[in-house]
C-alpha cells in the first residue's frame, strides 16, 4: 500500500484508429475487431479529491453534452474500482474536457481510465497494471487502451491489446464536427449496409503495421483504413467532402476516427498541420480542428498532493 494523498490529477489522451476492421455482429451485441490504436496529444484532465460523497463537475471546451450522472464513464469507473477494492466510492471529481464528446476519439473511455488511475492513487490501493486493465475492459472496449497509450493492436472487442513496434512521431489534425455520433448507431448502420450490399473481403492491418515499423508517414497515410467510415459517412454525408478536402490540402491520408464523426488527417509536419487545420475551419468543413502528435503515453498522474 502506498501512502494515501488528498488530491490526484491524471492526464489522459484521445485515440485514433489507424486501422479498424469490423467482423460480423456477435451474439452479445458486440463486433469482433482488429484495430491499431494510436494515442494522440489531445487531452482530458481529471482531478480526484477526498470527499464525503461522490460528485462530478465537468468543465472545458467540450464539456457540453457530457453526462454528469450515473451514465458518466468516470463515475462508473469510481464505482467499479471502489467495489473491487471494498472501499466507499467517495471522491469529488473535476473533469476538464479537451477531447471531443461522442467524436470517435474515446473521450468517455479516457475519462474512465483517468478515474481508475486517479482513485487507485488517491485511495492508496497500489493496483497492478493487469488488475486495472481487467477493470477497464469491464467499463468499455476502448478503456484498456486509454490506460495503455502509445500504439497498440486491439483484438476481441478492442480490449485485448498487444503493443506494436512503431517508429517516428506523427502530426495529426483532428477535424471535429458540431454534433457527435452514437457509437452503437454507427455499428448498426454498418450491419445494415452489409445486409444491403455484397460482403467485402476483410482487410488486414499489415500495411499499417509495416508503415509503423518503417516509421514512414507517407506509407502510413496511404494505409489508413476504417470499416466504420462507410457507416459514419452514410449517417453524415458531409464528412465525405471533408475527407476529400483534407487530402486535396496535402494530407498524407485521412479517415474517420473510430465511429466518428471526428476525421483524423495525417500532416507532413507541424506547419502543414496548422495550415491544414486553419483551411478546413475557414472553409466551414468542420467546427474546429486540433493538432495532436502521436504516439503519446496513456493515462498518467501529473500532480498529486
Ligand atoms: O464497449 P463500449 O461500451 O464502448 O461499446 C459501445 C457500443 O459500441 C456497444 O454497445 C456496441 O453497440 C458497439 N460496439 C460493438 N463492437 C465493439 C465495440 C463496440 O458493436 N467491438
Amino acid at each position: 500500500m502506498r501512502a494515501p494523498v488528498s488530491s490526484v490529477t491524471v492526464r489522459v489522451p484521445a485515440k485514433v484508429n489507424l486501422h479498424l476492421s469490423v467482423g460480423p455482429l456477435r451474439a452479445d451485441g458486440y463486433h469482433d475487431l482488429t484495430t491499431v490504436f494510436q494515442a494522440v496529444g489531445l487531452y482530458d484532465e481529471l482531478t480526484a479529491r477526498r470527499a464525503d460523497a461522490l460528485s462530478l463537475v465537468v468543465q472545458g471546451e467540450t464539456a457540453g453534452g457530457v453526462p454528469t450522472g450515473p451514465d458518466n464513464l468516470a463515475v462508473q469507473a469510481v464505482h467499479t474500482l471502489a467495489e473491487h477494492a471494498g472501499v466507499a466510492p467517495h471522491v469529488s471529481l473535476l473533469l476538464h474536457k479537451g477531447i471531443p464528446v461522442a467524436g470517435g476519439c474515446a473521450g468517455g473511455s479516457a475519462d474512465a481510465a483517468a478515474a481508475l488511475v486517479a482513485c487507485d492513487v488517491l485511495w492508496g490501493l497500489g493496483m497492478g497494471k493487469d488488475e486495472l486493465a481487467a477493470l477497464a475492459a469491464r467499463l468499455g472496449s476502448d478503456v484498456p487502451f486509454a490506460l495503455h497509450g502509445g500504439t497498440a493492436l486491439g483484438t476481441g472487442r478492442g480490449e485485448q491489446l498487444t503493443p506494436v513496434l512503431a517508429h517516428g512521431s506523427y502530426t495529426w489534425v483532428l477535424a471535429v464536427s458540431e454534433a457527435g455520433l452514437s457509437t452503437p448507431a454507427v455499428y448498426r448502420e454498418l450491419d445494415r449496409l452489409r445486409e444491403e450490399g455484397p460482403l467485402r473481403v476483410q482487410r488486414t492491418p499489415d500495411d499499417v503495421l509495416q508503415a509503423l515499423r518503417k516509421g514512414s508517414a507517407a506509407a502510413l497515410g496511404a494505409a489508413l483504413a476504417n470499416d466504420l467510415q462507410s457507416a459514419a459517412t452514410s449517417l453524415r454525408p458531409e464528412l465525405r467532402r471533408l475527407l476529400v478536402a483534407g487530402v486535396q490540402l496535402g494530407a498524407l491520408g485521412g479517415l474517420v476516427s473510430g465511429s466518428g464523426p471526428t476525421v483524423a488527417f495525417l500532416a507532413t509536419d507541424t506547419g502543414h498541420g496548422e495550415a491544414l487545420a486553419a483551411a478546413l475551419v475557414a472553409d466551414g468543413l468542420c467546427a474546429a480542428a486540433h493538432l495532436a502528435d502521436g504516439p503519446v503515453a496513456g493515462a498518467r498522474v501529473v500532480r498529486s498532493s
